[in-house]
């Protein structure tokens, strides 16, 4: 038998053999456009190519490509499970020219493959081409050898294809098979068509247009080739079977299915095997790319396909959660094509069981209110709009789950009844709202996101440039439809790789780019219920609403962010350890610059926790282990010792990041650190560099905050000290390392020398040279001007040059730096002659000073003039002498 994985390589390997390069698929969630949910074709990866906007360095490729139809154009999520073909997830055979060969050769590659290489019989062929495509007929008949009757025109949509509402298109050209009278249906065109008879297995599309907003259309630089396989039913004619899902990889997981429910795979519950045979490839897919189940955008998509399988594993009575059993028996199949299966298999495993496991609950009692509730209907009655919204609003039931679960009792779901309660919902929380700020602008986000209907999706966890699309402007305080060079803007996007601040980390800045050179200057990026402010200044160009652009985070200042951020956790955990569980965060700031982190702490750290911090920290980055991120319940996250903010509300999941080794840590998994953050991180410990504090400080009672830096930042911090060191080296002509011995004999030093200097002051203001004193009114008086003697000096000289005998009074003056300072000391000998106080203000006022203070033995006075010491002395002589 030609397994799946022959077929995917016969295919490949015919094209590479005739001058295509193998390109890898690319993945389901479109980098490079803002437009498709889902990459939906082979061609959306070479959507630039088409078009002339991007070059590669081949001119003809071939893939095999990820699909997923989910939502938006090209949706085939209601008939999953219930026919033979089709699927949320399938994988797309293809071949591109871009602008290398044109219709005669992609029509010969196509005829030569299907008939030699895969051997099929040329008389279970036929083709269609458009209507007004003649080039396309007489080629079939000159390559093939066609008869008419086998080359059917057709005039519909069916042979135009487009990627999406805008994009590359053209008309194509489609290959059938027939599986021959015994199956009911008739050939493409005819009113049987639609039986299964005659199946379409291979669409060439002649691209040749390049669609705009609605009614433009251009011609593509160069006609080129783009083709479509599906390979599931391909594969079902190579191995002689009618159905996709009875092909090898199909059937191995429906009857893992079958084994693990109990139930025939070919029973009752044949569809159910089926929708979640298919769900579980997109599912697990979608999840290998980081699409995780959520309220919002592709996560939303995710969550109804999963859900939607898991109601099926319930009826079919599964008792545990199904999904993530049949996760090994997928990855067998497909692991080897597509490796990110097995790189990722932990977190599809878990995320399956995780969603199940919290969905199953709610299912059995959404399911009880259905069955009451389509009690009281009549047959085929509509179930009402309002039970719908209860079951979507209060039980997690997406509104086609609902529908699924009535579609065996023919009963429909009143869909505009649903849209009408969602309306009123909105209508009811908007009138409970109360914004904080400036209500004015509170309003204008509110009404915005009411009218969009829907939060940004963010991107920044996995790309730092995406392209989306403008869904709204504000300017001046309200929305606008453009806004010029020169403006202030605030942006919404419908997706986005900016973060927006949260949680301690810092808003991301960037540029948001488009055509006609408009340019977006982004400076800060703030949240508002669920939508992200991308807040800057047109700088060229006019920006306006709907426009395609690109934006782009400034790379370099994330990536210091990232290491910030995930520092702070691996501080938090260090800090636990070194102090004590009663560590708990505070507050925190994650910035390109620095990281603030408070904790509860009621004591100052010492030098030696920090340093064994910093250490520990070091530590942990240079083990260079990977960071993981998981999405748990709140719960469970804590169970398994997850560090959660106190008080904080979280969400229904939360983002778990798991951080370095610690096999000791078995509740953690073995992590080191494990937080609940929404953050952005980096992939590896090592990326984070170098890790220094720089500071540690009391914030209020019982809360000390750390500061430190990380990478760059950090290092320059080094090199800074470094410097530091080298010229104060270079200055004491020693080498760094003997910097500290050398200071510390320099400060001795310059005690000793400070010591001598006081004791030469003393003999010089005591000694033989300075025994000079002037008799006035009857005193032996000693006045002297000591210039640069320290003030402090001055008691203890006056009292020396007493204490000598010479003296009866001792007058001292110091200009030492420049002011004035005056000590008067009256011996026994003169008491009740002269009065230190009434001789010191005399001189206080000479100098400038505000009069002076102390006992009638010992007085002193100060001013500004430390030139003026002679006047003092001089006031002090008059003053004896009156
Ligand atoms: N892009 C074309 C398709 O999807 C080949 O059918």
């Amino acid at each position: 038998m030609t397994s799946s994985n022959d077929v995917r390589a016969t295919f490949l390997d015919y094209f590479a053999r005739n001058g295509h390069a193998v390109v890898e698929s690319s993945p389901l969630v479109p980098r490079n456009d803002p437009t498709l949910l889902f990459t939906n074709s082979g061609m959306v990866q070479f959507k630039n190519v088409f078009t002339g906007a991007e070059r590669r360095p081949y001119s003809r490729a071939t893939t095999a490509q990820k699909c997923v139809r989910a939502g938006g154009k090209h949706n085939d999520l209601d008939n999953v499970g219930y026919t033979a073909r089709h699927h949320t997830f399938f994988e797309m055979l293809g071949n591109f020219s871009f602008g290398d060969y044109f219709k005669e050769q992609a029509i010969t590659h196509a005829w030569t493959l299907l008939t030699k290489d895969f051997a099929l019989p040329k008389e279970k062929l036929l083709v269609t081409v458009f209507h007004e495509d003649e080039d396309a007929a007489t080629l079939w008949k000159k390559i093939a050898g066609l008869p008419d009757e086998k080359i059917i025109r057709i005039a519909t949509s069916d042979n135009f294809w487009r990627m999406g509402d805008t994009g590359p298109c053209g008309p194509c050209s489609e290959i059938f098979y027939d599986h021959g009278d015994k199956i009911p249906g008739g050939p493409p065109g005819s009113p049987e068509e639609d039986g299964d008879r005659f199946i379409e297995i291979w669409n060439l599309v002649f691209m040749q247009y390049e669609e705009g907003p609605p009614g433009t259309r251009r011609p593509l630089p160069r006609p080129s080739i783009d083709t479509g396989m599906g390979m599931e039913r391909f594969t079902a004619i190579l191995q002689g079977v009618h159905d996709n899902y009875d092909t090898d990889t199909f059937r191995a997981i429906i009857l893992a299915s079958a084994e693990a429910t109990g139930q025939d795979p070919d029973g009752p519950f044949r569809a159910s095997h089926r929708v979640v045979a298919d769900h579980l490839r997109s599912g697990a897919f979608l999840i290998a790319e980081g699409v995780l189940p959520s309220n919002e955008g592709r996560g939303y998509v995710l969550r109804r396909i999963l859900r939607r399988a898991m109601r099926h594993a319930h009826m079919m009575g599964a008792r545990d959660p199904l999904l993530p059993r049949l996760v090994p028996v997928l990855i067998r199949q497909m692991g080897a094509a597509y490796p990110e299966l097995v790189r990722a298999e932990s977190l599809i495993t878990e995320t399956l069981r995780l969603e199940e496991t919290r969905f199953r609950s709610l299912l059995e009692r959404g399911l009880g209110l259905l069955s009451e509730e389509t009690a009281k209907l009549g047959d085929r009655q509509p179930l009402p709009g309002d039970v719908a919204f209860k079951l979507y609003d209060t039980y997690g039931f997406p509104l086609d789950l609902t529908q699924d679960a009535l579609r065996a009792e023919g009963r429909p779901v009143d869909t505009a009844g649903f849209e009408t309660a969602m309306a009123e919902q909105r209508r009811r929380a908007r009138a409970a709202w109360s914004g904080t700020g400036d209500a004015a602008t509170e309003t204008l986000w509110f009404d915005l996101k009411e009218k969009l209907g829907t939060g940004t999706e963010f991107q920044g966890y996995t790309t730092e440039r995406a392209e989306a699309s403008i869904l709204a402007l504000v300017a001046g305080g309200q929305e606008v439809e453009t806004a010029p060079a020169g403006t202030e803007v605030a942006v919404v996007l419908n997706q986005t790789p900016f973060y927006a601040e949260s949680g301690g980390q810092v808003g991301d800045t960037g540029t948001i780019t488009g055509p006609d050179n408009l340019r977006i200057a982004i400076r800060d990026t703030q949240k508002k219920l669920g939508l992200f402010i991308h807040l800057g200044t047109v700088e060229s160009g006019t920006a306006s609403k709907d426009a395609p652009v690109v934006a782009e985070v400034d790379h370099a200042r994330r990536g210091a962010i990232r290491a910030h951020h995930s520092a702070t956790h691996l501080l938090h955990e260090a800090l636990r350890r070194r102090l004590g569980e009663h560590v708990a965060q505070k507050g925190s700031l994650n910035a390109p610059d620095r990281l603030r982190f408070d904790v509860s702490q009621p004591t100052p750290m010492s030098p030696e926790d920090l340093a064994w911090v910093e250490a520990e920290v070091n530590a942990r980055i240079r083990e260079n282990a990977e960071v993981t991120t998981r999405l748990m319940t709140p719960e469970e996250a804590v169970k398994a010792g997850a560090m959660a903010l106190f008080g904080e509300k979280y969400g229904e999941e939360v983002r778990v990041v798991g951080m370095a080794h610690d096999p000791e840590a078995t509740a953690k998994h073995g992590v080191y650190s494990l937080e609940l953050c929404g953050g952005t991180h980096v992939a590896r410990t090592g990326d984070i560099g170098l890790f220094k504090i720089v500071g540690e400080g009391a914030v209020s009672a019982g809360v000390r905050r750390v500061e430190a830096v990380t990478g760059a930042t950090a290092l320059a911090l080094v090199e800074e000290s470094e410097r530091t060191l080298r010229e104060a080296a270079a200055t004491l002509k020693a080498n760094p390392a003997e910097l500290p011995a050398r200071v510390a004999a320099l400060v001795e030093e310059r005690r000793k020398l400070e010591r001598e200097v006081a004791d030469l002051r003393r003999k010089l203001a005591t000694g033989a040279s300075a025994q000079e004193v002037e008799t006035i009114a009857d005193l032996r008086v000693a006045l002297r001007d000591l210039g640069e003697v320290p003030p402090r000096d001055l008691k203890s000289l006056a009292e020396a040059i007493l204490k000598g005998g010479t003296a009866d009074v001792v007058a001292l003056v110091s200009s030492a730096e420049g002011k004035a300072s005056i000590v008067v000391a009256v011996g026994e000998a003169a008491k009740g002659k002269a009065d230190a106080v009434t001789l010191v203000r005399a001189a206080s006022a000479a100098v400038g000073g505000k009069g002076g203070g102390g006992r009638p033995d010992m007085a002193q006075a100060g001013g500004p003039d430390g030139d003026k010491s002679a006047e003092a002395l001089a006031a002090i002589r008059g003053a004896l002498a009156a």
